[in-house]
């Protein structure tokens, strides 16, 4: 299964749509990876995998991609995952982990504060704790082994990069955000704000939650607010944008044309929107976090080092760019 390329931490500093999506797409953990060849033996190792649960798109293809990745590698791998993002249930089946004493365990956070308590249990017990994804507030290193995740200030940069393009003498604009607190939000709003150009106007910026519905109705009402006058959208993840331009449709707007609306995941769902010209351009956040994980865990059971690791990105810019991933995955067989 051709995934994405990944790299040793380092700001993968987005620059052309091309470069980025020739890099990104041009096919798998292309050998680059640093944390290959960790001398952990996986065969029989338990690990915990406090996951965040059903969420949308690109939270399946994650999850799935972790599991099936830890399980190909010979690890026992068991998952708590339970929707409603509910941090109270995550520290429960963290702490069970703990108690029955895994080798490591594996952590999506459903928020970014509230963690050291788990994590200092987890240190006491000698259980390597291995961050996906979303990171924890205050980042204190030395509470877990290393973090693994695309680089959120980045891809949030890239869009705003392309609306300083797109837009040179500024426009209105409102932001979808995820579920307030999460460092992911966090870290697309400040690539966002520290990139795009002083002659924009926010309007607006709500939490929608990750939701279609949440963001349709809340667009909505943002649109009827600014009597329509809003020509862009930075929607922080794909369901967000999805909404929005339905609602700019039921507002009598054409996406793409009248709005752009602007997204972060690059589900292949989303990227039939931007066929569709629903969607103007689409941030690349991969899924596909597993393998790097699994190397990560391998170095930690070896007693080895290793620094996190970020996985490269890539900016769907165009139809022909959304059309030719939408090929190259089902031609690969790539879920997502
Ligand atoms: O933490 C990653 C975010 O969580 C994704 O962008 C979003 O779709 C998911 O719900």
């Amino acid at each position: 299964m051709t995934k994405y390329s990944f790299r040793r931490a380092a700001v993968v500093a987005l620059t052309t749509a091309s470069m980025l999506a020739l890099a990104a797409c041009g096919g798998g953990s292309s050998g680059n990876n640093p944390t290959e060849g960790g001398g952990g033996e996986a065969a029989g190792a338990r690990i915990g995998f406090v996951a965040v649960g059903p969420e949308g798109g690109w939270r399946d293809a994650n999850e799935k991609d972790v599991r099936a990745e830890f399980e190909e590698a010979g690890f026992e791998l068991s998952y708590a995952g339970k929707a409603g993002n509910d941090q109270a249930s995550q520290i429960a089946d963290f702490s069970a982990f703990v108690d029955q004493g895994v080798d490591a365990i594996v952590l999506s956070a459903t928020e970014a504060t509230g963690w050291e308590n788990s994590l200092q249990a987890a240190k006491d017990a000698e259980i390597p704790v291995i961050l996906i994804d979303r990171m924890i507030d205050p980042d204190t290193r030395d509470l877990y082994f290393a973090h693994v995740s695309p680089d959120n200030k980045a891809v949030s940069a890239s869009l705003a990069e392309w609306a300083n393009a797109e837009f040179p003498d500024g426009a209105n604009y409102v932001v979808l955000e995820g579920i307030a607190g999460l460092s992911v939000v966090n870290e697309r709003n400040q690539g966002w704000d520290e990139t795009i150009n002083s002659n924009f106007t926010k309007l607006d910026s709500q939490n929608a939650n990750w939701s279609t519905e949440e963001a349709k109705g809340i667009f909505a009402t943002m649109l009827q607010a600014n009597n329509n006058d809003i020509q862009l959208v930075f929607a922080q993840n794909d369901e967000m944008g999805i909404g929005a331009a339905q609602a700019a449709r039921d507002a009598g707007l054409t996406p793409g044309v009248d709005v752009k609306i602007l997204t972060i995941d690059g589900t292949s769902n989303v990227l039939q929107e931007m066929v569709d010209g629903n969607i103007s351009v689409v941030a690349l956040y991969s899924p596909f976090l597993g393998e790097a994980g699994v190397e990560l865990v391998k170095k930690a059971l070896a007693g080895e080092s290793a620094e996190n690791v970020i996985v490269d990105g890539a900016l769907f810019d165009s139809v022909e760019k959304a059309q030719a991933e939408l090929d190259r995955r089902q031609a690969g067989d790539i879920p997502f």
